[in-house]
């Protein structure tokens, strides 16, 4: 792997899986559970098959699975996230794969929706991304992307800088024994584009009846566009 951010957030995410659902669901008081499902209704009368991208240990994949039970591909580029993943939550119908989101392994017009929790923000090329998901969603598919975004509230705004800068590192250093993963996150959230960026970027890739939804006071945000 020649890009240093891409085994960076590899070796990160090899090294974290066992507590990863753990620190999610404590870390976000439970919201992420419902973050989740959120995703997988948007995504419930997509056309098969489904990709699931930057999948972790699937649990976003199943959400989607309880709610459109089409075969779907589920790709990571850590490969213990996958078999952590097949041990923990394989279903009927599910494909995993080991590759990267910014180079998809499909032929053009393969999907008739994609999803990308968490995942988007940790890409270093994310226009080329974007070409990607747009190439490989069949006409009229959907591209749901769910991802950390920063509070705008006043007094929230810094209560949640700190909980994210102190406490997350703190939770993620006991339970999965690296806490620079948890700083990690909490730089890399901080570094993301706004929605009005992301957005911009998602019509510059070509999607259209672009939109985004605030989740959590603006801890979250939920965007979609549609491949015409
Ligand atoms: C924060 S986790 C999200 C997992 C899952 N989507 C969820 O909702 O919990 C981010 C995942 O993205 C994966 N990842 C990071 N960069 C990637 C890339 N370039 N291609 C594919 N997967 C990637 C990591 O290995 C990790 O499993």
């Amino acid at each position: 792997m020649g890009d240093p951010h891409k085994k960076f957030v590899k070796d990160k995410f090899d090294r974290i899986v066992r507590n990863y659902d753990l620190v999610n669901f404590l870390g976000s008081f439970g919201q992420d559970v419902l973050w989740r499902k959120e995703v997988a209704r948007e995504l419930s009368s997509a056309e098969p098959p489904l990709l699931d991208l930057c999948c972790g240990p699937f649990t976003l994949s199943k959400e989607i699975h309880k709610k459109n039970p089409s075969p779907m591909f589920a790709l990571d580029l850590s490969l213990e996230m996958l078999v952590y993943g097949m041990r923990k939550r394989a279903f009927p119908g599910l494909f995993p794969l080991c590759g990267d989101a910014e180079e998809l392994p499909f032929k053009d017009y393969s999907f008739g929706g994609i999803s990308i929790a968490f995942g988007f923000r940790n890409l270093t090329k994310r226009e080329k991304a974007l070409s990607e998901f747009y190439r490989v969603l069949k006409p009229g598919g959907l591209l749901v992307i769910l991802e950390f975004s920063r509070p705008t509230l006043p007094v929230f705004k810094s209560l949640y800088r700190l909980y994210l800068h102190y406490f997350m590192p703190l939770l993620g250093g006991i339970l999965t024994g690296d806490k620079e993963a948890y700083q990690y996150l909490a730089n890399s959230i901080e570094a993301f584009p706004s929605q009005e960026k992301v957005c911009e970027m998602l019509k510059k890739a070509g999607f259209e009846d672009i939109s985004v939804k605030t989740l959590t006071l603006g801890v979250v945000s939920l965007y979609k566009g549609i491949r015409r």
